[in-house]
């Protein structure tokens, strides 16, 4: 697929218009560090990037593209579950990332799950600045996927529209109960 399509393509660029230099953000899974690289090259060495993973080598492939990128210290690294995003983060933040499913290229065993995902959003958006975005990409397609797709999709429904505007990116053509796709969570 061509990468500006692709679902981190996108994030990036919708992203990029609502977070600037000096601002906070969070990416709620750090992974490889590609979210939390571009968060930390948006806000600038004035902003703030909180970055949270639960397995220590997400956080080491992250630190060191950080440091590759003169980025790491705009970041403060995480080794926690993002449900505890209540215990490391005390302030407004302008734009939060969670990119769901397993680390590529690691344990495929060791993934999100919908309940803690659910506490972490919930938390997330209490912290979320009026103006300010939420993406999620959720993978339907890897066992348990579907199960925490489910949760996400049926709780994001239930919001109201006076607070908030959620709106859904994703394929209608070829395989589309596994495709991934993104959800924008607009604070009003
Ligand atoms: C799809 S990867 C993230 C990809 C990443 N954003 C990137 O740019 O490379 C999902 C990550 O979520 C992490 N993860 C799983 N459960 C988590 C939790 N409760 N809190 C934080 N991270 C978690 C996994 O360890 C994995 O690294």
């Amino acid at each position: 697929m061509n990468r500006h399509l692709q679902a981190t393509g996108l994030t990036h660029y919708l992203l990029a218009k609502f977070l600037s230099k000096g601002q906070k953000a969070i990416d709620a899974t750090a992974g490889n560090g590609q979210d939390t690289l571009f968060l930390a090259q948006t806000v600038g060495s004035s902003g703030l990037v909180y970055a949270f993973d639960i397995q220590e080598r997400a956080l080491l492939t992250t630190q060191k593209l950080l440091k590759k990128n003169n980025c790491l210290q705009q970041v403060k690294l995480i080794l926690a579950g993002h449900e505890k995003i209540n215990n490391f983060v005390q302030e407004p933040v302008q734009a939060i990332i969670y990119n769901l499913g397993y680390l590529p290229g690691s344990n495929k065993e060791i993934i999100t799950q919908g309940e803690t995902t659910l506490l972490s959003l919930q938390q997330g958006m209490k912290l979320l600045n009026s103006g300010g975005i939420i993406a999620v990409t959720v993978y339907p397609g890897h066992p348990g996927g579907r199960k925490e797709a489910d949760l996400i999709d049926k709780y994001v429904i239930s919001l109201s529209v006076q607070t908030w505007q959620v709106m859904k990116w994703n394929r209608v053509n070829g395989n589309t109960a596994k495709s991934p796709y993104v959800l924008f969570i607009y604070k009003n």
